[in-house]
């Protein structure tokens, strides 16, 4: 399908559940340090996206999860299209997204909408919630024609739980929770068939996190939706993903199914990130070593050689500075071990009282 026909037939066709949906591999996004004011020269580059590969299944939850500056954010906006992709490919429906012009773009658009993080800050506040939600109307009038749109409008405002008769309110006059679910009654307008939530949640207060989370999942089996959901932690995505792509420094250092990566994590990233989740028995916090990283996060202009945990990875040894570890299934491995990690030497870690799988907390 080229880029010539029109926006209705663009991706007609259906993919079925558990298929894929998008499928993005050895995306880089790049972005140019330069020098000089008249006469720029670029002295280098910031890492932020560096080869990144996952499908994103029809009808599934992905939580992608990482420390702040991994290009969560990044790889959301170069899927989006709204930042260009320095290299690598973004299949939608088999479509290569940058390939696409006129009306296959305009149908991506439609078709892949974003939740953003912050509810205050992402809704205009001069506009009503009704010419917010509205607004897409503008760009893509076949979904809602003028007649119609305010009724589309209280219709959206319905499904997410607001009062339709809020129309005409502005954002100032919603709590944080209620802006957010105006941010994804935008996100539903041209009935997308994904949405990538930018940390859809972490704005707000931790009971009205859970009500947005069961808002999004009811609007998942509702429309059919397919969610990358982007969040800080393992334990926030853990209710709503199906499966879970873990960042580190521009790389997917692990992937897999909720209990491959819960409960059979084999990279020492995710376990060092899993053992800070919060654990609401206490006989099992107790038994369980928290894993201290030490020292920061690299520069992703400048990061380490090979794989880029080392300088902060207890089992590093001298071939995890020179070999960059694939992301792929390690063939030593068994059971709901074998899931996709980088790592030279990925292995479960043992829960041993007295952490002998993991650092001491003080090192
Ligand atoms: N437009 C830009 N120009 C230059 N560097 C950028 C730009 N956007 C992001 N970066 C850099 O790319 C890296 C990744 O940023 P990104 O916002 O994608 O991270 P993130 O994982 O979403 O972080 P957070 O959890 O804080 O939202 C960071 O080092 C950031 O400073
Ligand atoms: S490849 Fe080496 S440095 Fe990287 S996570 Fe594995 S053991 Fe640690
Ligand atoms: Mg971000």
């Amino acid at each position: 399908m080229g880029a010539s026909v029109p926006e209705e037939a663009a991706f007609a066709h259906e993919v079925r559940r558990g298929e894929p949906i998008l499928e993005v591999r050895e995306l880089v996004k790049h972005f140019p340090l330069t020098k000089g004011v008249v006469f720029k020269k670029q002295v280098g580059a910031v890492k932020a996206v560096d080869g990144v590969s996952f499908d994103l299944m029809q009808g599934e939850t992905l939580g992608i999860v990482g420390e702040s500056g991994c290009g969560k954010s990044t790889l959301a906006k170069v899927l989006m299209n709204l930042e260009p992709a320095s290299s690598g490919s973004v299949r939608y429906k088999g479509e290569e997204i940058s390939r696409l012009s006129g009306a296959g773009l305009k149908a991506v658009r439609r078709n892949i909408q974003m939740v953003f993080q912050d509810p205050y800050t992402s809704l205009n506040p001069r506009m009503t919630v009704g010419d917010i939600i509205g607004e897409p109307f503008e760009i893509h009038p076949e979904v809602a024609p003028k007649g119609g749109r305010r009724k589309a409008v209280e219709d959206l405002l319905d499904v997410v739980g607001l009062n339709p008769e809020y129309i005409n309110r502005y954002p100032h006059q919603f709590s944080g929770g209620q802006r957010q679910r105006i941010g994804i009654a935008r996100g539903l307008a041209l009935k997308p068939e994904i949405i990538i939530c930018d940390e859809p949640v972490s704005a707000l207060d931790v009971s009205v996190q859970a009500q947005v989370i069961n808002l999004l999942e009811q609007l998942q089996s509702e429309f059919n939706l397919s969610y990358m959901f982007i969040a800080h932690d393992l334990s926030i995505v853990r209710h709503i993903s199906d499966r879970v792509g873990v960042m580190y420094l521009g790389k997917m250092v692990e992937i897999g199914t909720d209990a491959e990566i819960y409960d059979h994590a084999t990279h020492p990233y995710t376990q060092a990130l899993l053992s800070a989740v919060p654990v609401p028995d206490p006989q099992a916090r107790e038994s369980r070593d928290r894993i201290v990283l030490t020292g920061d996060v690299p520069s992703p202009a400048n990061p380490p050689s090979g794989c880029r945990f080392r300088t902060r990875c207890w089992k590093a040894q001298e071939r995890c500075a020179l070999e960059v570890p694939p992301l792929s299934s390690p063939s030593w491995l068994d059971g709901l071990a074998v899931h996709d990690s980088a790592c030279h030497f990925a292995a479960e870690r043992e829960a041993e009282p007295g952490g002998a799988a993991g650092p001491p907390e003080t090192v």
